[in-house]
């Protein structure tokens, strides 16, 4: 197991209003998983990948990522925690837009130690995988948006992170791209063996999916078997 989230419940205050979102939430993670979260937009899909990826944090529970409770830790040990264990894609990019397509994959490996050279190796390999080497120079904006969302995933595993949690990635994708991204997280989740958590409202996003799950009221409810 690679993520375990026990009992986590999460409220957010509104005026003197209290909104329960999560309530005594349990939801686990192995090597390899590939996992759906569906459900209405605001059932509380994000609110969920944020409370796994460490981005926020839940009001009771536990969250233990690679066997440490991460709730113990200081926040310089989760910031380190999290740029190893926990890869991250948004339904909008978030590539830094002063630098080229290689420089956005360099620096996060550059931010856990690796040196400049394999960093380098590591992001011309991956891009040459998935066809895109050929951008290696170009900023984020003068690549397509499905280029730019396909170096996102690229981003999201480059430090061999042992979770990818993805919040609707696809949201803002056509068809044809949506079908270039997910064909790839396929090839990538299936060579590196890369858990994924996938927040989608699109079906064949879901499809490729293992395991399923919605969120309904406050609590998470597995679909199927
Ligand atoms: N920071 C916040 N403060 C107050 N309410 C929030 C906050 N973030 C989300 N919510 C509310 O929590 C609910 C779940 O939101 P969210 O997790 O974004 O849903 P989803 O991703 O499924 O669309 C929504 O009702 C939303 O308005
Ligand atoms: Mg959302």
């Amino acid at each position: 197991m690679i993520l375990s989230a026990k009992n986590i419940s999460k409220s957010y205050k509104n005026g003197n209003k209290v909104l329960t979102i999560l309530k005594n939430i349990n939801f686990h993670v192995n090597q390899g998983d590939l996992i759906s979260i569906t459900g209405p937009s605001g059932c509380g899909k994000s609110t969920l990948l944020n409370l796994l990826g460490t981005l926020d944090k839940p009001d009771t529970g536990e969250l233990i990522i690679d066997d440490k409770n991460i709730l113990n830790l200081s926040d310089n040990q989760l910031s380190l925690l999290r740029a190893k264990n926990i890869g991250f894609v948004f339904q909008f990019h978030h590539l830094l837009p002063e630098f080229t397509i290689l420089e956005n994959l360099i620096i996060p490996q550059r931010l856990i130690g690796i040196s400049e050279q394999n960093s380098r190796m590591n992001a011309i390999n991956l891009l040459n995988k998935v066809n895109l080497l050929k951008r290696k120079n170009h900023k984020p904006n003068l690549i397509s948006g499905g280029e730019r969302q396909r170096v996102a995933v690229i981003r999201s595993l480059i430090n061999k992170p042992k979770i990818i949690l993805a919040d609707e990635p696809t949201g803002n994708l056509d068809k044809k791209n949506t079908e270039s991204l997910i064909s790839m997280i396929k090839i990538l989740a299936f060579e590196f063996n890369q858990a994924f958590v996938i927040a989608t409202h699109n079906e064949e996003v879901s499809k490729i999916c293992k395991k399923h799950y919605t969120i309904e009221g406050t609590k998470i409810i597995k679909l199927g078997n």
